[in-house]
């Protein structure tokens, strides 16, 4: 059983194939604490890693020192108050923000329950304990989900906070989930970024303090990235304990690895605490979204891996869909097309064989530029007459499917919806709201927005024979306020914005199933596990130049399976950062990813064109292997200045695949040799 309780111990335990998770009650009063997350262990009497017998005790063995007790307690679910000065878990404002949350009941059941309203890993093949926890002064109940899965070393994490008492609470910190570790000279590793520069690797020693990675953006972010992981200093690729936590969720966020007086860290993350309220009204309750949790003992490569596996089986839906070639026509035209130069791009890409043409902006309201139009999703007829219904029936004559762009969040000033319905736009009363990319965002919290929206693009998506659609989002939320919620209620509505997204595409996904979506957000600045529930791939970043993308793509790589990542031969010289890379090099540095072409393909060279059906014959030939199965970097090129690596080996290690690119020489140097990684050692390759 991969669940239990000891009772004489008082001690629950979890187990994936490779890990123990240990959690416990301490004290009369029976505070849950944290015991041991690790390499799995036989035994499951460790209480004694609480050090309950050290000062201060527990209260009820020393209560002079009841707040010296908080002060360093290894809580499982922190609440403000009582002495606990390190960052709580859950806060109110009520009662001067203190709760005390004691076990009250616990429960073990197959499976695991959908998180209402929100992205959340599902399957079979798992077991789920409830811990509930009570304050017994304001009757708030926390119930702790964990489920552990038998294929994979995750965890998942999730609380949900109800109002049992007879007044209405409002909370002002609710996060998922809390990890305390004894520090073992750790290491964080957090994502960092910018547009155009997305999910770079910082790897840094733990500090004292608090040091986060968090989003404020209403959006997960391209600045930072909901995830932070915590390694032994030693900790490499192939080697060392590692601790991971990924938040499956698309808006604020709080990451954050705390180092306390005593050599402790208490690793948090969740919804972003500031700016942030929930009212919970006697009886409601509010549910958190989840976290993943991974622990591995093989170093950061073991992490990655298990986070590959679990999101691939566990949490993206619509994971096995065809990965069609595609040809873009964002950097090949940008906003400067029509039906025939559309139909131009349908010609090339079938002439070499890519599979699918995504009509990228422009081709709908009166957009000529990013200026206008936003939130009139109504095909242009002077651009494309007849509709994409016209284009797609010629391009499926060509043999090549139809994709298209959306940007559905959105209202620009300079468009019918707008002029319609101004109070569609966030803005806070009184105040001119800021606009960014000339383009307000839409009050997703509101249903009627909602439903407008979706009428629109749906209508679209019924109108033509489109099988992709590429969702873009592409300005962070500033004016954060919504007149369907009371003055005293607007720290909801960042969250209720990201609840509507959700439900807008999960309302997509369901009634066209048989669409591959893709989320984009600028790039990669909504690339988080929220949005994989939905889509199955994710546009990585709007830099596709070679050199910069194989950065983004190995911090992409630490968290995400390589079919996630939406990866292109973009043009040359780089439209981003200016640099000429050579075609078979952008060939490359694309290959494991979701492959694709954003560029003209009529104005490459004779050679370069010649490359293109080798490039497509790899992909398919290698593409497979990369997506599904298990990764190994063996080279980093942000590391070493010179050279990157990658791997990939089927599950049944019959096959593998290395991609290696040589991005600078020393002279007369003589080549090198590449340790391969995950192979079987008696076979032959
Ligand atoms: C930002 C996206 O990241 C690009 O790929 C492109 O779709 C543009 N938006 C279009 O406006």
């Amino acid at each position: 059983m991969p669940i239990s309780y000891n009772e004489q111990e008082r001690i629950f335990r979890l187990d994936t194939p490779r890990t123990t998770y240990l959690c416990g009650l301490a004290g009369s009063e029976n505070f849950l604490g944290h015991v041991y997350y690790g390499p799995r262990v036989p035994d499951d009497n460790m209480g004694y890693l609480l050090r309950l017998e050290e000062r201060p005790f527990t209260p009820d063995g020393n209560p002079g020192e009841r707040a010296s007790f908080y002060d360093c307690f290894p809580f499982e679910y922190p609440a403000w108050g009582g002495g606990n000065f390190r960052q709580p878990c859950l806060r109110t404002a009520q009662g001067g923000g203190s709760c005390e949350l004691f076990y009250d009941s616990h429960r073990v059941f197959p499976g695991k329950p959908p998180l209402e309203g929100l992205p959340a890993a599902y399957g079979e093949n798992c077991s789920t304990l409830e811990i509930v926890l009570r304050d017994p002064v304001s009757d708030i109940k926390v119930h702790l989900l964990y489920t552990v899965f038998e294929d994979v070393d995750v965890i998942t994490r999730s609380a949900r906070v109800e109002n049992g008492g007879s007044a209405a609470v409002d909370l002002t910190a609710a996060l998922s989930a809390s990890l305390e570790l004894d520090n073992e000279d750790f290491d964080l590793i957090t994502l960092h970024g910018s547009w155009a520069r997305e999910q770079t690797i910082d790897r840094r020693p733990l500090a004292s303090g608090k040091q986060a990675a968090f989003s404020l953006r209403g959006i997960s972010s391209h600045q930072f990235h909901p995830f932070l992981a915590l390694c032994e200093h030693s900790a490499a690729q192939e080697h060392g304990l590692v601790y991971g936590m990924s938040f499956i969720y698309s808006g604020n966020f709080l990451a954050q690895a705390e180092l306390d007086q005593f050599n402790k860290v208490r690793a948090v993350l969740g919804i972003h605490p500031d700016g942030f309220s929930w009212r919970l009204e006697p009886g409601a309750s509010f549910q958190t979204p989840e976290a993943a949790l991974v622990c591995s003992g093989e170093g950061l490569g073991g992490m990655s891996r298990a986070y590959h596996d679990f999101f691939r089986r566990h949490l993206i839906r619509g994971q096995s869909k065809r990965r069609p070639t595609l040809l873009n026509s964002w950097e090949a035209c940008y906003f400067d097309f029509d039906h025939d130069r559309l139909l131009h791009l349908g010609q090339e890409a079938a002439k070499y064989g890519v599979e699918l043409l995504v009509v990228d902006d422009g081709w709908f309201g009166r957009r000529e530029d990013a200026n206008s139009s936003l939130g009139d999703w109504r095909v242009n007829e002077e651009k494309l007459p007849g509709g994409l219904k016209h284009l797609g029936e010629e391009l499926a004559e060509l043999g090549v499917d139809l994709g298209v762009w959306m940007e559905p969040e959105m209202i620009s000033p300079d468009s019918e919806l707008y002029r319609a319905h101004p109070d569609y736009a966030m803005a806070i009363p009184g105040r001119t709201p800021s606009l960014a990319r000339d383009q307000y965002v839409l009050d997703l919290t509101r249903r009627e927005v909602r439903d407008c929206v979706y009428e629109q693009i749906s209508a679209v998506l019924r109108s033509a024979p489109i099988s992709y659609v590429k969702w873009d989002m592409n300005r962070p939320l500033t004016d954060v306020y919504s007149p369907s919620l009371p003055r005293s209620r607007q720290g909801e509505t960042a969250h209720r914005y990201v609840l509507g997204l959700y439900e807008l595409q999960e309302r997509l996904v369901t009634d066209f199933p048989d669409i591959l979506l893709e989320n984009c957000c600028s790039g990669g600045g909504r690339f988080d596990p929220g949005m994989l529930y939905y889509s199955p791939q994710i546009w990585t970043s709007d830099n596709a130049e070679a050199v910069d993308r194989l950065v983004i793509q190995e911090g992409t790589s630490l968290i995400y399976p390589l079919s996630a990542m939406g990866a292109h031969v973009a043009a040359c010289p780089s439209h981003v950062n200016g640099r000429i890379t050579p075609f078979q090099v952008r060939g490359r540095v694309s290959l494991p990813g979701c492959f694709g072409y954003e560029l003209d393909l009529d104005k490459l060279s004779p050679e370069e064109q010649a490359l293109i059906p080798g490039q497509l014959e790899e992909y398919r030939r290698c593409g497979p292997i990369f997506r599904g199965g298990d990764c190994y970097r063996l080279a980093s090129y942000r590391e070493n200045g010179a050279y990157d690596a990658i791997m990939a080996v089927t599950k049944d290690k019959s096959a593998a695949v290395v991609s290696f690119v040589q991005v600078r020489s020393r002279a007369y140097r003589r080549s090198l040799r590449l340790k391969l990684a995950g192979l079987e050692e008696s076979a032959l390759y």
